[in-house]
């Protein structure tokens, strides 16, 4: 069955994105065969807790960067298709893996941000939230002598409480659930695909590379972009 009869027969239907979301807007992706992120850094040494206590520099100016490509690079037709989807009611809810805040600026409103968003930043002392263009201008201190880091994720830390919930309660309710660009390789994030499809749902993962769940997917499309996926399933 095709993604547009799926879409089109599923009651409650929820997108599940990652960093695949974004690379026809621009933004790398993490572990894409060329090009992913972590082909070239470690994570453990550059976006983690280490990182931000034992290499403030390279930690500050690596996420300088990746703030800069948020604030640069736009949602591409596919963040649109999505945000339109949710107006007609053909789109529940998104969960996402991803910082960029694309989903929000395309017009989405039901969207669980699993890992945070580098459109913010926040005192690693008083937890007073500012917006990232602080990191642009390489003001990385908080009024209160504190250090600013970014309101994601870092590895070794734990998920916002209530994204999670959201996101596990939405799985649950999923008739259909769609991946959209993840490898699905990091916890707990990857769990939610496996809870839909525990709990019914039809699963559909759309993903230029094979991930650890197809064989669980009810359809899998893997020779083609998500811009022209969500495109021929709009049409
Ligand atoms: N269309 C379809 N698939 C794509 C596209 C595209 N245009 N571009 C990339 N992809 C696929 C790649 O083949 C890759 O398998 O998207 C997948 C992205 O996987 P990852 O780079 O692992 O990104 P993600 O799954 O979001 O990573 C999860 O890891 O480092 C952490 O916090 C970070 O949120 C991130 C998490």
């Amino acid at each position: 069955m095709a993604l547009k009869d799926l879409l089109h027969d599923s009651d409650y239907t929820v997108v599940f994105t990652g960093a695949g979301m974004s690379t026809e807007s621009g933004l790398p992706d993490f572990r894409s065969t060329n090009g992913g992120l972590w082909n070239q850094l470690d994570p453990s040494e550059i976006a983690s807790t280490k990182a931000l206590n034992d290499h403030v520099d390279e930690f500050t100016a690596f996420y300088r960067e990746r703030v800069l490509g948020v604030k640069e690079y736009e949602p591409h037709q596919g963040h649109f298709i999505l945000a339109d989807w949710e107006k007609q009611g053909l789109v529940q809810s998104i969960i996402t893996q991803n910082v960029d805040g694309f989903h929000q600026e395309a017009g989405s409103k039901q969207i669980a941000e699993l890992h945070g968003t580098l459109q913010k930043v926040r005192c690693q002392s008083c937890r007073k939230v500012y917006d990232s263009e602080a990191y642009i201008k390489q003001e990385y201190d908080c009024a209160c002598g504190g250090l600013l880091r970014p309101s994601i994720v870092l590895f070794g830390e734990t998920l916002p409480t209530e994204a999670f919930q959201i996101a596990q309660e939405e799985a649950e309710k999923a008739a259909l659930f769609i991946v959209l660009g993840s490898s699905l390789s990091v916890t707990p994030a990857n769990m939610f695909p496996q809870i839909a499809k525990q709990h019914g749902a039809k699963l559909v993962i759309v993903n230029l590379e094979a991930t650890s769940l197809d064989a669980y997917a009810d359809l899998v499309i893997n020779e083609q972009k998500i811009g022209s996926v969500l495109k021929e399933a709009n049409s």
